[in-house]
């Protein structure tokens, strides 16, 4: 089995983190997956942005929360990382959807729901409800910080794959596991490194897997997956030591 190459929020390592240049670019660099993260807007559209705000990534300011679509399409979130991107607009989660069906994408999709810090009223039942109007050709597998999340999207849509996300602790991942809520843990790959033969023998997809050297060891402990900034650089590796 290979050890299935996520890219993180996109190639990010390449291209301005989750958007649409990002995503196409992960898919010319052969992922396997996709891993983003969803917000919900002032007005309720499902926002494509790691951060709680717009600060970080674009030439705007304030939070997802207070801003409408059409604020966050005003920003610009591509000019930081390469004045060449600059134009990049913030994705919704339905252009992302549809990017990766024009593409006829098959692979994993890797929804982070980011409700740990602001617990966005209802955003797993307008998640599940646009999963639940939409066929579509990939894997759905949805991953929280924010356990109650992972809790409320499973009631919702017990046919999705959900893994538990975690820094340092995995006592809740373990409750969740043994409840046959989730299936695999996304784990901190510095963690991983610590304790990994502590582990039960679960589906294991670590996080962030930028170096060689962390690479080759997930490659080499045959891991589910990793989740990478530099899906091509995996994608050369696994090469060399799985042969695909
Ligand atoms: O899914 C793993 C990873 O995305 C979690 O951390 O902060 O990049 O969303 P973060
Ligand atoms: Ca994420």
């Amino acid at each position: 089995m290979l050890t299935q190459i996520i890219a993180h929020r996109g190639s990010k390592g390449t291209c301005p983190e989750n958007t649409l240049p990002a995503f196409a670019a992960a898919l010319a660099d052969g992922a396997d997956g996709i891993e983003t993260d969803v917000h919900l807007s002032k007005d309720g559209q499902l926002i494509i942005i790691h951060d709680e705000k717009v600060d970080r990534t674009t030439d705007g300011k304030g939070r997802i929360i207070d801003l409408t679509l059409r604020d966050l399409k005003r920003l610009d979130a591509g000019v930081k990382f390469a004045p060449v991107y600059a134009g990049t607009r913030i994705p919704t989660l339905d252009e992302v959807v549809q990017l990766l069906i024009k593409a006829n994408f098959t692979g994993i999709f890797n929804l982070e729901l980011k409700t740990n810090k602001i617990h966005y009223d209802g955003i797993e039942a307008m998640v599940a409800d646009y999963f639940n109007h939409h066929q579509v050709p990939f894997k759905l597998v949805y991953s929280s910080f924010y356990p109650k999340s992972i809790e409320r999207l499973h009631a919702l849509q017990p046919e999705a794959e959900f893994d538990s996300l975690f820094e340092t602790k995995f006592k809740t991942a373990r409750r969740l596991h043994a409840e046959h809520i989730i299936i695999g843990y996304h784990p901190d790959i510095r963690w991983v490194r610590r304790h990994w033969l502590l582990l039960p023998k679960v589906q294991l997809r670590p996080w962030t897997v930028n170096t060689e050297r962390d690479m080759r060891f997930c490659y080499r402990h045959q891991f589910a997956g990793l989740i990478t900034d530099y899906p091509g650089l995996a994608h050369r590796l696994r090469l060399k030591m799985q042969g695909g």
